[in-house]
């Protein structure tokens, strides 16, 4: 590859992950006071869908699209390849939308030619077919080729995960969960930027989620009885300095800026997710991290897996290790008192992540090569799960599981 086109694909590379981080924040905050009723629970949607959603025009869409073609890097082409080009047809829709999905590597970019596309009409060449968990029907036309399992969101919100029969049609899954064949979590690398130092933050507890799960918020409401807890989302809001800033300006960098300035001038972030589902750890982790503000996590046990290396295994504190939202709440104020204590969760910012090599987390955050290669290397092996793929069996989260009683 020439410098020239090195550094176009950088470039490139680096604009749309600036679109990719904006698509992300976008939509995560309601737009104003009103649309809480739009967020309802029973819906069901997870924070991620909150970020996806609601994409309603076109140009939109296109740049979701891209998205997902240069997460990977743009496609290079050489002539004359004569070894054969695997294919992968993304079969499904994706939250209801047809993708513009077309990208090629080249040997050189990958171990063999690959190529993926959202093309229906391609369905006869392809060597596997993705379906999108969320967009589980038609099933893809032809059974001799694997089908490839893709999702973002857990089964509580996205029930065929639970179920045994669709999931056994499935050769391979690319998922949040780091057991899977190909791990693809929404957690990105955190930034390693300083934090604001401990005397100048000037907020104790942040909290910014809008899908109002009911063990979550009523462990929050219980919180609150304890410790002063700025509320900023849908749940329990108590604060509406966010509210007005969104989509100030077309790209939404307003609203964006504005929470994550926010956010670096809070100690500590609650970082609760909508279920404990195994290995369902989402962005919210990392963008607390990248603040700097030390993420107070509800989550599965998995967690673990997440934080890997001498450093990152002590950034967050796990709401399971207090046996009451009080005890957490007098552990973060004494905390919030002592800042030779406090920045031992924070330490990884200046001492870096250590080791984290060897680990399914780091090999996504450091891969060899893209994702979309990785699948067509593994179809190029024939290796695999031939009997299909096991159900997730996540149960909805109870109040027992985190030691609280509803109304208490
Ligand atoms: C919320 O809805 C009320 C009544 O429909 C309306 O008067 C008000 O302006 C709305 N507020 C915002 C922030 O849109
Ligand atoms: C990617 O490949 C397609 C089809 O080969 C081609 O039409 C398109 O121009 C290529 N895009 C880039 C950015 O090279
Ligand atoms: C922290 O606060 C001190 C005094 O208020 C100020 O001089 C310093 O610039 C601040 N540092 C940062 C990084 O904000
Ligand atoms: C709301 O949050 C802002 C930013 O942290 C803070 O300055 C303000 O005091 C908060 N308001 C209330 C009522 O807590
Ligand atoms: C973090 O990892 C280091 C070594 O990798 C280990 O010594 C330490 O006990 C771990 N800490 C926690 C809290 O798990
Ligand atoms: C902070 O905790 C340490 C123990 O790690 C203790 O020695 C120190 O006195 C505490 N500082 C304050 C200000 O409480």
């Amino acid at each position: 590859m020439g410098g020239k086109e090195y550094a176009l694909k950088c470039t490139l590379g680096l604009i749309l992950f600036v679109v990719l981080l904006w698509q992300l924040e976008t939509n995560y905050f309601p737009s104003n006071e009103n649309s809480t009723s739009m967020i309802p629970v029973a819906v069901g949607r997870t924070e991620m869908d909150d970020m996806k959603e609601p994409v309603k025009d076109s140009s939109k869409l296109k740049i979701k699209a891209w998205k997902i073609t240069t997460q990977h890097g743009i496609n290079v082409t050489t002539e004359g390849s004569e070894t054969k080009r695997w294919l992968v047809v993304y079969w499904s829709t994706f939250f209801g939308r047809r993708l513009n999905l077309h990208e090629t590597f080249e040997k050189g970019d990958c171990p063999v030619p690959c190529e993926w596309t959202s093309d229906q009409s391609r369905a006869k060449e392809a060597d596997a077919f993705l379906v999108h968990a969320r967009d589980p029907r038609p099933d893809p036309p032809i059974k001799s080729v694997p089908w490839i399992l893709q999702t973002r969101e857990n089964p509580i919100y996205t029930p065929v995960l639970n179920d045994a029969s669709f999931m056994s049609k499935f050769s391979y899954l690319k998922s949040y969960r780091l057991d899977s064949d190909f791990p693809d979590p929404s957690v990105l690398l955190p930034g390693v930027a300083p934090p604001v130092p401990f005397k100048n933050k000037t907020g104790l507890i942040m909290a910014a989620f809008s899908n109002c799960e009911a063990v979550r918020t009523e462990y929050m409401r219980q919180l609150m009885k304890f410790v002063k807890v700025d509320s900023f989302g849908a749940c329990l809001r108590n604060n509406n300095s966010l509210v007005g800033r969104y989509g100030k300006n077309k790209q939404g960098t307003d609203f964006r800026d504005a929470k994550s300035m926010l956010a670096r001038q809070y100690k500590f972030n609650l970082v609760f997710f909508n279920q404990d589902c195994d290995y369902f750890v989402d962005a919210q982790l990392h963008h607390a991290m990248d603040a700097g503000s030390v993420p107070v996590v509800m989550a599965t046990d998995k967690l673990d897996e997440f934080l890997p290396g001498p450093y990152l295994n002590r950034s967050v504190i796990k709401v399971r290790d207090f046996k009451s939202p009080e005890l957490l709440a007098e552990y973060l104020k004494y905390l919030s008192n002592n800042e030779t204590e406090y920045n031992k969760y924070l330490e990884w910012k200046w001492e870096g992540y250590g080791d984290i090599t060897r680990t399914a987390i780091g090999n996504y955050w450091m891969p060899k090569y893209p994702l979309y290669c990785q699948v067509c290397v593994a179809i190029s092996k024939g290796k695999g799960p031939k009997e299909g793929l096991k159900p997730f069996n996540c149960k909805p989260r109870k109040f027992e599981d985190w030691g609280i009683t509803k109304g208490a």
